[in-house]
């Protein structure tokens, strides 16, 4: 028999339907789609299958990139991969599209790679952020005695060689002191996902409004509580329902009154105009695909004269397309890093003045393209009067 000519990206969808034509791993696929459980574990106690038999079937479905694992700790947290879902939902249109109907079934069209047009869809970037983030969650949800102890749980450790250095690794060193994280539960801090400590070098005041872009489990949320005492409030959006769950659930365990969590996206912030004393944020506006949107929509909800105190992860030169379009990379806080003259500017074009950056540090990072290196920045600026 002629052996069958197939471009790589026509065996990868094969490999695909091979993964998904096996009921039970169809089925894992749903299960893990309604985010009904993450680690193998919990599967078992779903599905009419031995530990083992999950296992292989995870295998098959990560082989062919139908899920991903985040490793934490003991155990491996799986999720549906949204890159692929994105890339996948466009190759079967093309393959069954009427070409008489459809003019556009072009040459140049069948041969488009499968994640070009789907990986800077900011749509596809949101959900592909937001599915890390949920994942990171619920492993924080999980029963306690597979919780990591405190001391160490701030540090997720890196998964593979690319595998969030920005944002898992450098809380190891981000400026937190000791005696700052006293008295937090691991439920906080085992969910300390930022890269630097912008209630430390903000100057929060007794009787301010603080809002937190991104406040994941809430831990900067918690610290500028404490700050702005009984007369003051914090407010913390983040657009991953999973987040906003475990961060009232830690406000609940730390009685902390004075915080309330909504859920939003930070490019249309649910919180009136001209409410805001201080914005801080950590670690969460460069996993925004418009950062434009974000730095007017801090700009809106701050009052004149406010100011706003945010650790971000920038890159030290314009990070390449190649790397940019990888929806995984997006939640490691790579793919969306800008450079770091290009993040003041922006800054500067929505309206802020008095621009300066408080702290600066080098971040860990994998292989991720020659000389291209991640940095933390603290940065602070203020509204006009
Ligand atoms: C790297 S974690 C940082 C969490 C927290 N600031 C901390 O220091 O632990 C990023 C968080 O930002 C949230 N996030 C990312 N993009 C967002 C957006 N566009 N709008 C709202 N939240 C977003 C994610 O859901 C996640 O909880």
């Amino acid at each position: 028999m002629k052996p069958l000519d197939l471009t790589p990206d026509d065996e990868r969808l094969v490999q695909v339907f091979r993964a998904l034509g096996n009921p039970m791993r169809f089925r894992i696929l749903q299960v893990l789609a309604a985010q009904r459980a993450c680690i193998c574990g919990d599967l078992v106690d779903l599905l009419p299958l031995a530990q083992s038999t999950v296992s292989e079937h995870l295998k098959v479905l990560k082989t062919a990139d139908l899920v991903q694992g985040t490793i934490a700790g003991p155990t491996t947290c799986y999720c549906i991969a949204p890159a692929t879902l994105a890339g996948l939902r466009d190759r079967v249109a093309r393959l069954f599209r009427d070409p008489a109907a459809d003019d556009r079934c072009s040459d140049h069209e069948r041969s488009t790679p499968m994640t070009s047009s789907s990986s800077t869809d900011p749509n596809a970037i949101k959900a592909a952020v937001s599915a890390r983030y949920a994942a990171r969650a619920r492993q924080q949800l999980i029963p306690p005695e597979t919780l990591p102890l405190a001391q160490d749980a701030a540090c997720c450790g890196p998964a593979t060689a690319l595998e969030a250095p920005a944002c898992s690794s450098g809380t190891c060193g981000i400026g937190y002191r000791a005696e700052d994280l006293a008295g937090l539960p691991a439920s906080v801090t085992g969910v300390s996902l930022g890269c630097g400590n912008p209630v430390g070098l903000a100057e929060v005041q007794p009787g301010e409004t603080v809002l937190d872009l991104g406040s994941g489990g809430g831990i900067d949320c918690f610290l500028a509580a404490r700050r702005v005492g009984p007369a003051g409030r914090v407010i913390g959006v983040d657009m991953t329902p999973e987040m906003v769950r475990l961060a009232r659930a830690n406000a609940r365990q730390l009685a902390a009154e004075n915080v309330e969590f909504r859920l939003g996206e930070i490019e249309h912030l649910p919180v009136d105009p001209g409410t805001v004393d201080l914005v801080i944020s950590n670690c969460v506006v460069n996993l925004a695909p418009d950062k434009g949107a974000v730095f007017r929509e801090v700009y809106r909800v701050l009052r004149p004269g406010g100011r706003l105190v945010i650790a971000d992860t920038v890159a030290s030169r314009s990070v390449p397309a190649a790397l940019r379009e990888r929806l995984d990379l997006w939640g490691q806080c790579i793919s969306g890093a800008l450079d770091r003259e290009t993040y003041l500017a922006t800054l500067r074009e929505a309206g802020f003045a008095r621009i300066e950056v408080l702290a600066e540090h080098d971040l860990a990072r994998g292989d991720l393209d020659g000389d291209l290196a991640l940095l933390s920045l603290t940065v602070r600026a203020c509204k006009p009067a």
